[in-house]
């Protein structure tokens, strides 16, 4: 059987479940991560390199025979990696840059939803010289809550729902001012807020042809009950029961069909993970927002139901032979608790020992996040720092057995939500 070199690019949770489940492929080679973490080590060989420089990349490509380049994070993704990689033929799995701007420009993704007719939240356009109008549109209009959004890449902090017309000035004036947000937010989306639960649907594609491949529930606020600052994710746990067999056809037919054809009209075929954020509202599925890569934390309660050789569906993406794949997911439920340094995503300590780590079988998955090797000991290196997943049959013992799971783990000034998975628990209960 013929095996493939594989380069991943990235260095968090999602990148070590990628690589842990990589791993169980024959069609693997050798396994490089860029710049991976300690958890990834155990898969592969960590190579320090610079994954913003496409040269320097390509360079390491030609000289470890590396056949397939796997990109986990958006940045490398809507900068053009793909494109600058295929340019020399090499495989890559992930989309192209034009495809990428469905995650890239929040305005080219809602003027792309309209055009093709997919649900989604009304809205409106405006140029950084036009807050004025933006503010004028949002005080005619007089519906709150309403949504700003900066058009561009923010790493999470471009999203801003305002309940009045005071926050709405107050926001306008603090993104004018705020220098980070600058080039995000040279373009602003104002859009209509929409009330229902949220859930991030995965689809594999070639372009042409594609498949769902399981469906997750994150918490992106830091605090309990769902309060307190966005983070990248707090938790996650799958299959998540506000989607069933109707609703999950209804998306395939009216946002992922319409999607995958809609970039092939807009001659940006899309390729690689196309990750779906929606909002179940009474009114239907809407989409929240599109990304171009797995979702992290629910990267990691995926991989472990997915059936399949996920080196095997990716080759066959970038061959575009996906029509001879179909994607089997096992029946257990599967919840991941992120453990992070107290003070996230704010500022927080590093440098703490992890212990506990040596402790896990089989039915349990640590993948590391934030952490550093340091001497023999593990250290914390960042705010999200561990994720711990655990299956079961039920949704309840899923998250019973995570949470189990959790407690052999320690590092000072480790936090966590209490209530991973519990939205989940309430909708079974009220069925
Ligand atoms: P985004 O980066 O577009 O996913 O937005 C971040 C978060 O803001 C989403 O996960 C939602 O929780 C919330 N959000 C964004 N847009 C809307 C909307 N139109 N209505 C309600 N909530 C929204
Ligand atoms: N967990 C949300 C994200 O990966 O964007």
């Amino acid at each position: 059987m013929d095996t493939y070199n594989v380069l991943l690019i990235g260095a968090g949770g999602r990148e070590h479940s990628i690589a842990w489940k990589l791993a169980q492929s024959e069609k693997l080679g050798q396994l490089y991560i860029a710049p991976g973490n300690p958890g990834t080590a155990q898969f592969g060989k960590n190579v320090e390199l610079d994954i913003n420089n496409f040269e320097a990349v390509s360079e390491f490509i030609n000289k470890a025979a590396v056949e397939l380049v796997v990109v986990g994070p958006e940045d490398p993704l809507v900068n053009g990696m793909a494109d600058y990689l295929r340019e020399r033929n090499i495989a890559v799995f992930g989309p192209e840059k034009n495809a990428a701007r469905l995650e890239g420009s929040k305005e080219f993704a809602k003027e792309f939803m309209l055009k093709y007719n997919i649900p989604t939240a009304d809205f409106a356009v405006f140029s950084s010289l036009d807050y004025d109008d933006a503010y004028k549109f949002i005080v005619l209009k007089d519906t709150y809550p309403i949504v700003l959004k900066a058009d561009g890449l923010a790493a999470g902090k471009g999203v801003f729902i305002c309940n009045s017309e005071e926050e709405v000035k107050e926001r306008l004036l603090a993104i004018k001012k705020d220098e980070k947000l600058s080039e995000a937010a040279s373009r602003l989306v104002v859009e209509e807020f929409m009330e229902g639960e949220e859930v991030s649907v995965f689809v594999i594609s070639d372009g042409h042809t594609s498949h769902i491949l399981h469906y997750a529930q994150d918490h992106k606020r830091i605090g309990d009950g769902d309060t307190g600052l966005n983070t990248g994710g707090m938790g996650a746990y799958s299959p998540a029961p506000v989607l069933n067999a109707s609703l999950l056809e209804q998306i395939q037919f009216e946002i992922i069909d319409r999607t995958i054809t809609g970039m092939q009209l807009e001659e940006s075929a899309y390729t690689g993970i196309l990750y779906v954020g929606l909002m179940i509202t009474a009114d239907g599925p809407k989409v929240v927002e599109y990304n171009c890569r797995f979702g992290d934390p629910e990267c990691q309660v995926i991989l472990p139901s997915l059936k399949n050789d996920l080196l095997d569906l990716m080759i066959a993406s970038t061959e575009q032979r996906l029509d001879e794949k179909s994607v089997q997911i096992d029946d257990n439920y599967r919840c991941c608790i992120v453990l992070a340094s107290e003070g996230y995503p704010q500022s927080y300590e590093k440098g703490k020992v992890i212990s506990g780590l040596d402790q896990f079988d089989d039915e349990t998955l640590v993948f590391h996040a934030g952490t550093k090797k340091k001497g023999d000991k593990i250290v914390t290196n960042g705010g999200r720092v561990l994720n711990v997943v655990a299956g079961g049959k039920t949704l309840r013992g899923a998250i019973e057995h995570a949470y189990e799971a959790v407690k052999k783990i320690s590092f000072e000034n480790c936090y966590f939500r209490k209530d991973i998975g519990h939205k989940g628990l309430k909708r079974i209960s009220n069925l």
